[in-house]
């Protein structure tokens, strides 16, 4: 497990904090709320050169003569005040920009609002993760401190800050840490083990094997598994608080790797990034991890929907006809549109469990990184006001999610001439729209909502506060929505 760097608030002294840098915000207008820190370096103005100008993104490393930290870093917050969004990337750009020169930093606020300085140590800690599990050499520079250093009457809000933090970002490398880890590690089984490892004792645990799957008749999980040697497995968190407030299901598609079937996957999407099939899983699990810890009052149960997508002599074919755990029968059309037959189990199993909600989160299609790019997931829903509640946590999370329609007009496309339903569209494009359209069957008339987090879950280049791999895309949002359902 990656471990997350120690949280503190402080009230004490700015320029007698020993630390390796001291991280102040700069606007583009060269305004800085710590200006007399800036005057005790000796400096009269922000220096402002062609490099630095205050935009997001953009730091400043000055030498830290004359006070306790070994440097102060300017960090650009862009134009005028900044919001919680830019605090949170401009905190984790400065993070990446120091690299394996920081083991310890402060952050300089001016705000006594808990879910700003939230932000600061959000993108702090999301800058300075780094999956080095299969690095022969241990990381000894990693960033281990991160204090909020703040004023008497701050100290409140930044401890409260510093505590939820330490939990939301704890899960989120929990999550980006499943979905780093090489296929071969993770089978169905071991997922479960890491679940089950993770999991604080308030979670209870539950895991369906095979023969259980036969039993349950989750045809969608079992048709998908049988192409791999490691079989698969049906994963059940459940978070039962005193008086529940609702009661509410997350559902994650778990490919551990999709190598498509017997329909190989095509040169695009690669191959080779396939193992973060199951990052909506991994946000799943993370989410359930910290459920206690936030005192979220509702109900919450998690299933991950675990399987490995492999052409063998035993693999489903194109032409098969399934039935999944509801009894809808299913004509698999293309066995690299796994993803759908796993969920049909998961979203059946969580409908029979009558929830006032439920949430998906699936790398469904490549379709969506086309729409909306790899920034942001699409969301889908039979109940716009749910999705409104889920878009609304995604913007304070800074995960930007999108609305996608399902229009009715499509819907004759997925009909299957020998089956209640078939896992390809023939239309051109739209493949995403379709996903979300097959998975809407199994959720009946329970509020739901479909993330697809196929590009959003992963990042092939640095950006902001993320560093390359996998993102933890959903975590934040999920843990947010259901903090919100406790006001
Ligand atoms: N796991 C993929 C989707 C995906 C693509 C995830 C890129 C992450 C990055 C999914 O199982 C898949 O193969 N989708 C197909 C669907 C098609 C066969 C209907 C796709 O998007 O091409
Ligand atoms: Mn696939
Ligand atoms: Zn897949």
């Amino acid at each position: 497990m990656t471990a997350l760097p120690a949280f503190r608030a402080t009230a004490d002294d700015a320029s007698g904090l020993a630390v390796d840098a001291l991280l102040i915000g700069v606007n583009t207008s060269g305004v800085c709320a710590h200006e007399a820190l800036l005057r005790a370096l000796g400096y009269r103005d922000v220096p402002f050169d062609e490099t630095f100008t205050g935009r997001v993104g953009e730091s400043l490393r000055l030498a830290g003569s004359g006070i306790a930290a070994r440097s102060v870093v300017l960090v650009g917050v862009g134009e005028g005040e900044p919001g919680d969004d830019v605090r949170r990337k401009a905190a984790g750009s400065a993070v990446r920009a120091l690299g394996d020169d920081a083991r310890s930093i402060a952050i300089l606020s001016t705000s006594d609002d808990v879910d700003s300085l939230g932000a600061l140590l959000e993108g702090a800690a999301s800058g300075a993760y780094r999956f080095t599990e299969g690095r022969s050499e241990p990381d000894r520079t990693a960033l281990r401190r991160v204090l909020l250093a703040v004023d008497d009457h701050q100290l409140k809000a930044a401890r409260a800050a510093a505590r939820r933090t330490r939990t939301t970002m704890a899960a989120e490398y929990l999550a980006r840490d499943l979905t780093n880890r090489p296929p071969a590690d993770k089978s169905p089984a071991a997922m479960c083990d890491f679940a089950r490892r993770a999991m604080p004792d308030e979670i209870e645990v539950e895991v369906w094997d095979e023969a259980r799957l036969e039993d349950e008749k989750a045809g969608g999980l079992l048709g998908v598994g049988k192409g791999s040697s490691r079989p698969p497995r049906m994963l059940i968190l459940r978070y039962r608080p005193d008086d529940p407030a609702g009661h509410v299901a997350l559902v994650g598609k778990g490919i551990v790797f999709d190598s498509g079937g017997i329909d190989l996957k095509r040169p695009w999407p690669s191959m080779a990034t396939m193992k973060t099939d199951m990052a909506g899983s991994a946000a799943v699990i993370a989410a359930m991890s910290a459920l206690p810890a936030l005192k979220v009052k509702t109900a919450v149960t998690g299933i991950a929907c675990l399987a490995e997508n492999m052409p063998s002599g035993e693999a489903q074919r194109p032409g098969d006809v399934l039935r999944t755990l509801d009894g809808t029968t299913v004509e698999v059309r293309n066995t690299d549109a796994e993803g759908r037959l796993v969920l049909a189990d998961g979203l059946g199993y969580a409908r029979s469990l009558d929830p006032d909600a439920i949430v998906d989160l699936a790398t469904l299609t490549g379709g969506v990184i086309y729409a909306l790019s790899d920034l942001a997931s699409g969301a889908m829903t039979n109940d716009v006001e749910l999705q409104s509640e889920i878009l609304t946590a995604a913007e304070a999370s800074g995960e930007p999610m999108w609305p996608l329609p399902l229009w009715e007009d499509l819907r004759y496309d997925l009909d299957s001439d020998v089956a209640d339903i078939r896992n390809l569209n023939t239309a051109h494009g739209g493949s995403t729209l379709f996903g979300g359209l097959f998975l809407r069957h199994f959720v009946g008339d329970v509020p739901w909502v479909h993330l697809d987090i196929a590009g959003a879950s992963y990042t092939k280049k640095a950006r902001h506060h993320y560093p390359v791999g996998a993102t933890g895309a959903g975590t934040r949002t999920i843990l947010r929505w259901l903090a919100a359902r406790n006001d």
